[in-house]
């Protein structure tokens, strides 16, 4: 049966109708916030690459993040600029570290509200590669050792889930190890499974002051042109025990997200990154396109793409915007 006897136009009539046959919704549950935090006090430093996010020092963190858990978004994740880079990124692993702090402030004084940590060395090394350089490489096997005692600190001090973010094979399988055998079978892990070597990564490297010192990051984050590669990241992810599985970035992966929704069935995050905030950013500022709209438009695609979660710049403003 065809055309005349059906008619799609007849369920687009109105709003009303229109909201009834909606399949896909956005909500402030479906939400993580990144933020940044730095040493000092009474800090809130915008990132001019990315209006509307701070760097932040604890203290303004804390009333961030209450003002974050009033608005209905569950949960927050934490990137830190440490007071001093090094080799071995020992800000990183370091009990009274900027994360740890800022992580111990939080849970003491937010009800409500998940704190995840990015766990990741290339904020933290003078050289701005992920993990311990060996001949002008990273190596793999020293590197794990090195993010099971972030990882370990960032729980310790508090956070409920940890987000791997290096992409070192065997990450997910030795973080678990090392939180299991401390007794915290419990806190998830949130893997950055299929996490591409992207030129949207630009605002954030200013925002966390993070840009590597010498080459790329090609060598361990994958190649944009693999998808049934980034379906095997995830296959190992989920061996090794990782609890939510992340895209990232979200804008040109949507395939990847649809498939690993698929294939897994299990919790799906896309991390919608700092260079598809700033476009609309930018476009917006430049009065060429509607930003709200955009954006809403971008994230709720993500949704229906098969994302159950997205880690977004947005979130504040899509909280305001949906509740
Ligand atoms: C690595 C990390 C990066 C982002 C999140 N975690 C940067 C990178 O891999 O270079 C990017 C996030 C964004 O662009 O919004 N710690």
């Amino acid at each position: 049966m065809a055309f005349p006897v059906q008619r799609m136009r007849r369920l687009r009539q109105n709003d009303t109708l229109r909201r009834m046959v909606r399949e896909t919704k956005l909500s402030p549950d479906d939400l993580i916030y990144p933020l940044f935090v730095r040493p000092g006090k009474g800090i809130r430093n915008e990132i001019s690459s990315m209006p509307g996010n701070y760097q932040m020092s604890v203290d303004e963190l804390v009333k961030e993040c209450e003002s974050v858990a009033s608005l209905g978004i569950p949960a927050v994740i934490l990137f830190g600029i440490p007071e001093h880079k090094d080799e071995h990124g020992s800000e990183g692993v370091d009990s009274e570290g900027i994360v740890q702090q800022a992580v111990q402030a939080i849970k003491s004084n937010v009800k409500d509200l998940m704190v995840i940590t990015d766990v990741c060395f290339c904020e933290y090394t003078s050289h701005g590669h992920c993990g311990w350089i060996e001949n002008q490489e990273v190596d793999n096997d020293k590197t794990l050792a090195m993010l099971q005692q972030m990882a370990l600190s960032h729980v310790q001090a508090g956070a409920d889930m940890v987000a791997p973010s290096d992409m070192m094979d065997g990450r997910v399988g030795a973080i678990r190890q090392a939180l299991d055998e401390k007794g915290y079978h419990n806190i998830p892990i949130m893997s950055y499974a299929a996490k591409f070597a992207s030129a949207f990564y630009g605002p954030f490297r200013e925002a966390a002051d993070s840009a590597p010192q010498f080459g790329d990051r090609r060598a361990y984050q994958m190649d944009p042109a693999n998808g049934d590669e980034a379906l095997r990241e995830v296959e190992l992810d989920v061996q090794e025990g990782a609890d939510i599985v992340m895209v990232k970035p979200a804008l040109s992966y949507m395939d990847l997200i649809w498939r690993i929704k698929e294939r897994f069935a299990m919790p799906v995050a896309a991390y919608n990154v700092s260079g598809e905030y700033s476009m609309v950013k930018a476009a917006e500022k430049a009065g060429w396109i509607d930003g709200d709209r955009v954006m809403l438009e971008m994230l709720l695609s993500m949704k229906r793409a098969g994302a159950d979660l997205i880690l977004t710049y947005f979130a504040k403003t899509v909280a305001e915007l949906t509740s």
